[in-house]
Order: structure tokens, then sequence, then C-alpha cells
């Protein structure tokens, strides 16, 4: 059986995801990933969208615990 996926929610960060996903874009199409952990920008600020590039840490995100 694939591993199946975990989304963790990192504290004033991205989502992790982990294990088996298929990522696809608004058209559902594939998008793909080169990394079994993916960072998943919620700040709406990353230049990668739909990934983190970490544009979170300087413009001070923060998420309730
Ligand atoms: S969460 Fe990292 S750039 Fe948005």
């Amino acid at each position: 059986m694939a591993d199946p996926a975990r989304i963790t929610a990192y504290p004033d960060g991205p989502f992790l995801v982990r294990g088996e996903v298929d990522l696809r874009d608004a058209a559902d199409r594939p998008i793909p990933k080169n990394r079994r952990t993916v960072a998943l920008c919620r700040c709406g600020l990353s230049t990668i969208k739909p990934f983190c590039d970490g544009t979170h840490k300087a413009a001070g995100f923060r998420t309730d615990d």
C-alpha cells in the first residue's frame, strides 16, 4: 500500500504535505513535485504558488495555534 498523505500545518508557515499525493491546479492539470515532502503556501504571498518560497517569514505571517 502506498504511503498515505499527511498534511501538517506548520506554525506561522506553510502546510507540509508528506506521502503520496496528487497535486492539481485549478484546471485539474497535474502539478509536478520533486520531493516526497512539499510545503504549500498558506500566507498567499509566495511567488511560486502553490509552493512556499519562504516569503511568509519576511511578511510576518502568523497563524493561530
Ligand atoms: S506560507 Fe511560505 S510563502 Fe506563503
